[in-house]
């Protein structure tokens, strides 16, 4: 199938980013809130970045006003009918995500796609609540969607050959590099990078070291882009812990298992960039 038109469910953070590729890509893209001033504050977010790409030279103005016109906001399920393909990017609940693609299913195309962008919870899982579960695929994309190049496309158990081929290929129209990945607890990056970030707030325990001084470690030490305690702070400890959790309630390794230090953060309110306060403090 070829997709022309992307359905964007959930506009936070990932969900923006999402719809911030497919624009930029050329597609008609439709963006679903629960309310209008959380979509139009995504699109005031995606309109910034792809400023930023004008006053940096890296996109005309005229390209920038098209893929902002090609972005359309909603807040009812029924104007996503159109779509080819649905990526949901809503909260990281199971429940809720059983009854957006209820919802979805009764209103999309036979032929259309669901898509879920799912970091921790199973693909299969989600899609058990579907009549027809081989149109559900995973495309895992990585915080912040539009700068980072990977999106894991996850097959479930019932997905159909044509639905994952359709959502690879997708993953590349939207400028990413995709990889083939099975639905297993956190697929490829996940499954390593949450425990090793798990190690590095348990780390700073040990050691007694800032988590400044571990960062620093291990940006010019080992070469990471950025260092462990900035990362989970972008990432939102809300998010690292639900996804540790939903990890450790799988695979019972312990280093899966949420360090008591970030859950202390995240029932401090300390979710990182998001609240202004995680490890650092953000204006
Ligand atoms: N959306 C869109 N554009 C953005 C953006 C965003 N969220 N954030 C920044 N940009 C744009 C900005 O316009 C920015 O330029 P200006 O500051 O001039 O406006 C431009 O991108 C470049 O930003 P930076 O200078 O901050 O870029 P950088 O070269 O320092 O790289 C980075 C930033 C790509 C985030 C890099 O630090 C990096 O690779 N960090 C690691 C991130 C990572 O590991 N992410 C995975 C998290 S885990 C995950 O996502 C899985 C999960 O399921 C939770």
């Amino acid at each position: 199938m070829e997709v022309r038109t992307v359905g964007v469910v959930g506009l936070g953070a990932m969900g923006a980013g999402i719809a911030q590729l497919a624009v930029e890509a050329g597609l008609d893209t439709v963006g679903h809130e629960v309310d209008a001033e959380r979509a139009e504050a995504a699109r005031g977010r995606i309109a910034h970045f792809l400023t930023r790409k004008v006053e940096k030279g890296q996109l005309e103005e005229d390209a920038r006003d098209a893929a902002v016109g090609r972005l359309r906001l909603t807040t009812d399920v029924a104007d996503l009918a159109g779509c080819d393909v649905v990526i949901e990017a809503a909260f990281e609940d199971l429940a809720v995500k059983h009854e957006l693609f209820r919802k979805l299913e009764r209103t999309i195309r036979d032929d259309a796609i669901l898509a879920t962008n799912t970091s921790a919870l199973s693909v299969t899982e989600i899609a058990s609540v579907l009549d027809r579960p081989e149109r559900a695929v995973g495309m895992h994309f990585f915080n912040p969607a539009p700068l980072m190049p990977l999106v894991e496309v996850v097959r479930a158990e019932r997905t159909t050959d044509d639905v994952f081929e359709t959502a690879f290929r997708l993953g590349a129209t939207l400028g990413k590099t995709p990889i083939r990945c099975n639905d297993t607890p956190g697929f490829v990056v996940n499954r390593v990078l949450i425990p090793l970030l798990n190690d590095c707030v348990r780390v700073l325990d040990e050691t007694g070291v800032t988590p400044g001084d571990l960062d620093v470690g291990m940006t010019k030490g080992a070469g990471w882009p950025m260092g462990p305690c900035a990362l989970l702070d972008l990432v939102g400890t809300d998010v690292h812990v639900h996804a540790s959790e939903a990890l450790y309630e799988k695979l019972r390794e312990p280093r899966m298992a949420p360090p008591p230090r970030l859950v202390r953060m995240l029932k401090a309110g300390k979710l990182g960039r998001k609240t202004g306060e995680g490890f650092y403090t953000y204006d």
